[in-house]
C-alpha cells in the first residue's frame, strides 16, 4: 500500500456579530483598555448573540470548510469537535453537528482544553493514515463566554467565542500533516479550571451563590506554563519533521496573549513578524483559536500553496499541542533529503537551539524574579 498523507484541505470560519471592547469591559469591572492591551494585546472579542449555539457556530464554519474543500456532508468518513463549552454535558455536540450538517458518518467531541483543535487534527491524521477514513472533518468551537465570571477582572477581559473548522483528506503526495506533538502536565489542572458543574461537585445552590461555575485561572502560573512551552515544543516538533525554524514559513501560536507570542519569538531568535496574531480583535478562544487563526492567515494570503506551517496551543489541562503541516500538494521541502543544503542548516541550528535551551531553562528562575520585581515597582 502507498503512503498516506493528511492534508487539510478546507477551511472555514463563523465568529459571532457582537463584539465587546476594553472599553465597554472597563464600564463592567476595574479594568482599563490601557492595562488589557498593554498586558495581553487585546482589543475586543466575540461574545454569542442570542441565536448562537456551539453547534449553529460549529455548522456555519464545516459549511464553509466543506466549500473550500470541494465536497458534501455525505463525503465525510468522520466529525471531530473540539470543545469545552458544548451546548448540553449530553449528547455531544459532535453529534448534533452531524445531523444538522446532514452526514453520515460517525461524531465525536475532544476535550483539552485550548490545544483541542490539534489535539483533534493529530487524531483525524491517525485514521487516515491507517486507511480507515479518508475525509475527516475537525472543528474547534468555543462559547467560551458561558463559564465567563463577567466580575472578575482577572479572566473576562481574556476570553472570547468563536468557531473554526477543516476538512483533512487523505492524499499520496507527500504534504499534510509532517509532525505533531501532544502534551499534558495534569499536575498543574487547578491554574485553570471550573470549580463545580461536573460530576465531583455537580452545581447546587450553594456553588451558584459562590460563583463556582465559571472559569477560575492562576494568570501568572500560566503564563510560565505558556513561554516555557511554546517555544520548546514547536522547536521539538518542527525538528521532529526533519525541519529547522527558518524552514517554516508561518508560526501559528494560540492565541492568548502577545506578550506569550512574542516571548516564544525572542526565545526562538525568529522575526515576530511570522508569528500570526489576531489576538487584538478575537482574544483567546480556545478551542477556535488555532484554528481561526489558520483561516484568516489563509483568507489574508499570508499563507501560500505549499507553505510549511507550524501550530502550537496550550492551556487547561494543563495540555499542549503542536503541529507542523505543509499546505496544499506541493512537494515535500528540500530539507528532508539527506545530503541537501536544507539538511545541512537542519542539523547547524538544531545544535545550537540545544545549547542555547539548556542555557536559557537555566537562567529562567532569574528572569522570573526579575520580571516579579519589576512587576511590583
Ligand atoms: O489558553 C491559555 C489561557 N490562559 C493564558 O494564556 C493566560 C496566561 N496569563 C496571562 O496572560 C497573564 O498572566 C494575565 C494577562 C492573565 C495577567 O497578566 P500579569 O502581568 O501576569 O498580571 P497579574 O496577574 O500578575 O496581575 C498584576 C496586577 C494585579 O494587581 P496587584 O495585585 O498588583 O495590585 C491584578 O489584580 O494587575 C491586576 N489585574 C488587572 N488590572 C486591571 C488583573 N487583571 C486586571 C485587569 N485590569 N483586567
Amino acid at each position: 500500500m502507498s503512503e498516506r498523507y493528511a492534508k487539510i484541505t478546507g477551511w472555514g470560519k463563523y465568529v459571532p456579530a457582537r463584539v465587546l471592547t476594553n472599553h465597554d469591559l472597563a464600564q463592567m469591572v476595574d479594568t482599563s483598555d490601557e492595562w488589557i492591551v498593554t498586558r495581553t494585546g487585546i482589543r475586543e472579542r466575540r461574545i454569542r448573540t442570542e441565536n448562537d449555539t456551539t453547534s449553529s457556530m460549529s455548522v456555519a464554519a464545516a459549511q464553509e470548510a466543506l466549500k473550500v474543500a470541494g465536497i458534501g456532508p455525505k463525503d465525510l468518513d468522520l466529525i471531530i469537535v473540539a470543545t469545552s463549552s458544548p451546548d448540553y454535558l449530553l449528547p455531544s455536540v459532535a453529534s448534533q453537528v452531524q445531523d444538522l450538517l446532514g452526514a453520515k458518518c460517525g461524531a465525536f467531541s475532544l476535550v483539552a482544553g485550548c490545544s483541542g483543535w490539534v489535539y483533534a487534527l493529530a487524531t483525524a491524521s491517525q485514521f487516515i493514515a491507517s486507511g480507515a477514513y479518508n475525509r475527516v472533518l475537525v472543528v474547534g468551537v468555543e462559547i467560551i463566554s458561558f463559564a465567563m465570571d463577567f466580575t472578575d477582572r482577572t479572566t473576562c477581559v481574556l476570553f472570547g467565542d468563536a468557531a473554526a473548522a477543516t476538512v483533512i483528506e487523505a492524499s499520496n503526495e507527500p504534504g499534510g500533516l509532517l509532525a505533531y506533538e501532544l502534551g499534558s502536565d495534569g499536575s498543574g489542572a487547578m491554574f485553570l479550571y471550573v470549580p463545580d458543574g461536573g460530576s465531583n461537585h455537580p452545581l447546587s445552590q450553594q456553588t451558584v451563590d459562590e460563583r463556582r461555575q465559571y472559569i477560575r485561572m492562576d494568570g501568572p502560573e500560566v503564563f510560565k506554563f505558556a513561554v516555557r512551552t511554546l517555544a520548546s515544543s514547536l522547536k521539538r516538533t518542527i525538528y521532529q519533521a526533519g525541519l529547522a525554524p527558518d524552514d517554516i514559513d508561518l508560526f501559528i501560536p494560540h492565541q492568548a496573549n502577545a506578550r506569550i507570542i512574542e516571548a516564544a519569538a525572542r526565545q526562538m531568535r525568529i522575526p515576530i513578524g511570522k508569528f500570526y496574531m489576531n489576538v487584538e480583535r478575537y482574544g483567546n478562544t480556545s478551542a477556535a483559536s488555532v484554528p481561526l487563526a489558520l483561516v484568516e492567515a489563509i483568507d489574508e494570503g499570508r499563507i501560500q500553496e505549499g507553505d510549511t506551517i507550524a501550530l502550537c496551543a496550550f492551556g487547561a489541562g494543563l495540555t499542549w499541542a503542536s503541529a507542523v503541516v505543509q499546505m496544499g500538494t506541493g512537494e515535500i521541502s528540500a530539507a528532508h533529503s539527506l545530503f541537501s543544503a536544507g539538511r545541512a542548516r537542519f542539523l547547524a541550528r538544531r545544535t545550537s537551539d540545544l545549547v542555547l535551551d539548556s542555557a536559557q531553562s537555566a537562567l529562567l528562575p532569574l528572569y522570573t524574579f526579575l520580571y516579579q520585581r519589576r512587576k511590583k515597582k
